[in-house]
């Protein structure tokens, strides 16, 4: 589904001469609930694949309504994407959700996280585990050659309710093939694993519940996770978290940061138990 919902004033309401602002370039809806999005990039952002930012809206009384995003695009990209859930009268959401081209928003330039390589130690395969717009991270990640560089295979375990809410990740996937930088490393390397929960598809199941198993393993040829060679990097719902750290921790491996890498990492998708 690409369509285009129509612009408001309020969804347009950032004034050019405001410091920060960033113009839409483009707009995909995918599903009622997800859309994504790209804007020009300030000439001064650095980041680190894998990091968020802060952006928003101006609200009616003209002050800057802002939440976390985490950048989708790779840190060599010309431009920022997002990919973004629609919160039925959400702050933020219900507005942003109308955003159209030539539009700008609020994006101040300080990136921050912890899904970044250097939060890891090295290792030999690097696992991706994520549920709904949790995914946006490794949408970076998955796009930045140093990712292939560090790490033998790459696996993306990505689970959402229903197909087509797989549908960002799954295009994603596919265009790395024949991307230039990075298609012959990805193709090589990143090994794809989306299920769904509430419908009937190919692949099904929780990322725990096929951690825990041991289905992913078998699926995809590869040994169970251990803390000598597997790194995991974690985002979704604080409950989803909580019951992924359990198993890696079951499996050897242990939570790392910034000032301490270790085998995993861990962000939050989003504050609160979900619409
Ligand atoms: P809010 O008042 O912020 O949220 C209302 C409720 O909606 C929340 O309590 C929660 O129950 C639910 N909710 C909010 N965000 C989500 C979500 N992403 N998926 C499912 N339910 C949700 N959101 C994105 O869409 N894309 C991102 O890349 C992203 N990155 C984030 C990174 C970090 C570190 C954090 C902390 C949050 C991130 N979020 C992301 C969530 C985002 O900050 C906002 O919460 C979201 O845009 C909704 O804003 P809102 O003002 O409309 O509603
Ligand atoms: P399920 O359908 O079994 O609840 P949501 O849309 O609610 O944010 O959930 C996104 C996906 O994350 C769904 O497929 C959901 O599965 C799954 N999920 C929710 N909570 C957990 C959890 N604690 N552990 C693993 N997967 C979870």
């Amino acid at each position: 589904m690409n369509d285009v919902t129509p612009v408001t004033e309020a969804a347009a309401a950032v004034k050019p001469h405001l410091p920060d602002a960033q113009t839409v370039t483009a707009v995909t809806h995918w599903t009622d609930r997800l859309f994504s999005f790209r804007v020009t990039r300030p000439r001064s952002l650095r980041f680190r694949s894998g990091e968020f930012v802060m952006i928003g809206l101006l609200d009616d009384a003209g002050k800057p309504l802002l939440r976390a995003y985490s950048i989708a695009s790779p840190s060599w990209d010309d431009e920022l994407e997002f990919y973004s859930i629609k919160v039925p009268d959400g702050p933020l959401t219900s507005r942003l959700q109308h955003i159209r081209p030539g539009d700008e928003i609020i994006l101040r330039p300080k990136p921050v996280g912890t899904l970044v390589l250097d939060a890891l130690l090295p290792g030999r395969r690097l696992w991706f585990l994520a549920t709904g717009t949790g995914i946006a991270p490794f949408a970076s990640l998955m796009r930045d050659p140093e990712t292939y560089e560090k790490f033998d295979t790459v696996v993306m375990m990505h689970t959402c309710r229903t197909v087509a809410e797989l549908e960002y990740g799954r295009q994603l996937v596919e265009t790395l093939k024949t991307d230039d930088l990075v298609g012959e490393m990805a193709a090589g390397k990143l090994l794809y694993y989306p299920t769904t929960t509430r419908e009937p598809f190919d692949r099904m199941g929780r990322v725990t519940d096929n951690l825990a198993s041991g289905k992913v393993f078998a699926d995809l040829g590869l040994p169970p996770m251990e803390p000598a060679t597997d790194r995991a990097m974690v985002c979704g719902s604080l409950a989803f978290n909580v019951d992924v750290r359990a198993i890696l921790e079951g499996f050897g491996l242990r939570e790392g940061a910034n000032s301490d890498p270790r085998e995993y990492v861990v962000e939050k998708a989003f504050v609160g138990e979900g619409i």
